[in-house]
């Protein structure tokens, strides 16, 4: 494993490195590095994804969206389950799969990345359950690989 896909932004809580992205934005490749006892909130992808454990463990939470989707800004969504990725482990999306991620660990965890279109362009969302609100995902911070 490369030394350089550890690591990650404290603000953001974990450290995304690209190691492809389609000229066309068709696909991208990429590890993500969850920061000890740091995760992201639930989020969408709008497109389909794999993921596969490479160091670590990260806990994926998958949330299922209880209402229609016709509120402007407005999710209600609920667990539905837990899945821990260990290495070799891996999980799949579809497009409107909705989960977050937590690595409660103090070291930290490694995941490999492949979505059929890269995040940047798919206007995805993410969600914060307590407010039931929903937004515009933020643009994440990533170096190359
Ligand atoms: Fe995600």
């Amino acid at each position: 494993m490369q030394p350089s896909y550890y690591g990650g932004s404290k603000e953001q809580g974990f450290g995304v490195t690209i190691l492809y992205e389609g000229t066309d934005y068709e696909i991208l490749v990429e590890t993500v590095c969850w920061l000890p006892g740091r995760g992201v909130t639930p989020n969408g992808h709008k497109n389909w994804g794999v993921v596969v454990g490479l160091d670590g463990m990260e806990t994926n939470i998958n949330w299922h969206r209880k209402d229609d989707g016709v509120k402007l800004g407005y999710a209600g969504l609920e667990v539905r389950n837990d899945v821990m990725l260990t290495c070799g482990q891996t999980r799949t999306f579809m497009p409107d799969n909705i989960h977050s991620v937590r690595n409660e660990r103090d070291t930290s965890a490694l995941s490999l990345h492949v979505y059929g279109r890269n995040l940047s362009q798919t206007g995805r969302f993410e969600f914060d359950p307590a407010s039931k609100a929903v937004k515009p995902c933020p643009t994440r911070e990533r170096s190359k690989g």
